[in-house]
Order: structure tokens, then sequence, then C-alpha cells
């Protein structure tokens, strides 16, 4: 029998409110219009590993996912994916749909624990939008900086070769989902088989697996259960 999943209780209006206030979106909005917006949206709890969307699909939801993770990528034809993105707690997806009216850019997938996501509607969201343009301008900045995260990702696959982008995908890993060890070292909290690893590097699993090797040969990293530990973050950047 597959393992149950933890029974879901939905927030109420203040947890939603609590919550709403980290969210960087939000997070110059006065209480009274948060508390607007709290009162609108909806809670969805979607299972591990399951599709929220796939790219083509039509779509005006908007998410914040509130606890969970969710991989952003794309899927050819043949089978092949390229990760966009891993999405954390208290970020936004599916918000091109939303503004271009075009279908859905990417398949958004649940990662290995479930997903709480706050959703709201188009329509709502353009209205709380008018309504309170400090949320455009922290928008603005947010998809900004998703613009630059792109650009990192195009120079690095004009111009590094697998190995350093092997290297320089596990430091932006640390940076995000890493954990301090003692002695320097840190864990990527993220359970990766070596095909995930290379949907996130642009590159083979043969490749990438020949360059995890490599680094674990040198000491750089070691793997665990299908987590990686990096022994020695500075000579890693060095490779990056
Ligand atoms: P939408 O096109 O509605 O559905 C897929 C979502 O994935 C998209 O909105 C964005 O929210 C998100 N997305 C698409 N491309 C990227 C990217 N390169 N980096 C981060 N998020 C992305």
């Amino acid at each position: 029998m597959p393992p149950k999943e933890p029974r879901f209780i939905p927030s109420t209006p203040a947890q939603s409110l609590a919550f709403l206030q980290k969210v960087s979106i939000f997070s110059h909005v006065a209480p009274d219009a948060l508390e607007r917006i709290a009162s609108i949206v909806s809670e969805r709890v979607h299972p591990k590993r399951s599709i929220i969307f796939h790219e083509g699909d039509e779509g005006d939801t908007l998410y914040i996912i509130r606890s969970g993770r969710v991989k952003i990528s794309k899927i050819t034809e043949d089978g092949r994916e390229k990760t966009l993105a891993i999405m954390q707690p208290g970020a936004f997806f599916g918000e091109m749909a939303i503004f271009d009216e075009m279908p859905r850019s990417a398949t958004a997938e649940v990662l290995d624990e479930p997903v709480v996501a706050l959703t709201i509607s188009k329509r709502d969201f353009e209205r709380v939008v008018l309504e309170t343009p400090r949320i455009a301008l922290q928008l603005l900045r947010d998809l900004t900086r998703r613009i630059r995260q792109v650009n990192q990702q195009v120079e690095d696959l004009a111009f590094k070769d697998v190995h350093e982008r092997v290297a320089s995908t596990l430091c932006s890993l640390s940076r995000v989902e890493g954990r301090l060890l003692g002695g320097n070292r840190i864990l990527i909290n993220l359970k990766m088989t070596h095909q995930d690893l290379a949907n996130m590097v642009g590159s083979s699993r043969e490749t990438v697996t020949r360059a995890l090797n490599r680094l674990q040969d040198q000491d750089i990293i070691s793997i665990a259960h299908q987590q990686i530990t990096i022994h020695k973050p500075e000579v890693l950047a060095a490779w990056a």
C-alpha cells in the first residue's frame, strides 16, 4: 500500500494573514488591504509528485506556495526535461499566463512532500494590484530578479562546460537548500537523482555522473541517500 498523505488541515483566516505578511509581493501592503486579500485567496493541497499544471494548459490562477516545493520545468516531446526553477515556500508562480493570457509556459510539479498553495484568480489578482499598486512594484522587483537568474543560466549554458555547470548548480542549491554541518561542510537538503541534477544542469545523466564522480574523487563532495554534502565549498566555488 502506498504511504498515506498526512491529513490536510486548512488554515484559519488569521493563519493565512500571518503567512501573506511574509510573502514578498505583499510585504508592503497595509494590514486592512492584506485582510481583504486573505479573504479572497483559496487554499489547495497537491499531493507529492503530482502535476499542478502542464506546459500548454490554459490557466488563470496565481499560486503562492505555503509549504512544500514545486519544480518548474519544460519537457520535450521525446521526454527530455530542463528544470527552470525550484520554487520554495513564499514563492509565487503562474503569473505569466495571467499577464499575457497565453497558455502555461512550463510544467509545475510537486517535489517529494505535498504542497499547500494559496491560489488567487486572475480577476481577483488584477483587482488587488489595481487597488494596491505597491504589489505591482514588488512583483516587478521579483520578476526582474528572475530575469537575472535566467540570464545567468543562459550565460552558463553558452560559456561553461558541464563540469563547471554542475559545480555552479551545486553552489546555488547550497545557497537555497544548504544546511551547515560541522567543519564548514554543507548538506544540500534535497533528494536528487543524477537525472534530476542533469535536468537542472542541461546535460545528459552520464555526463553529469562523470562530473559528480570527479568531484567525489577529489573529496570536494560526497553523496549518500541521494543527498549531496559539499566538503570544500571554496574549492567548489572556484570550479563554478
Ligand atoms: P505560467 O506560464 O503561467 O506557468 C508556468 C510558470 O512557471 C510561469 O507562469 C512562471 O510563474 C514560472 N516560470 C516560467 N519560467 C520560469 C523561469 N525561467 N524561472 C522561474 N519561474 C519560471
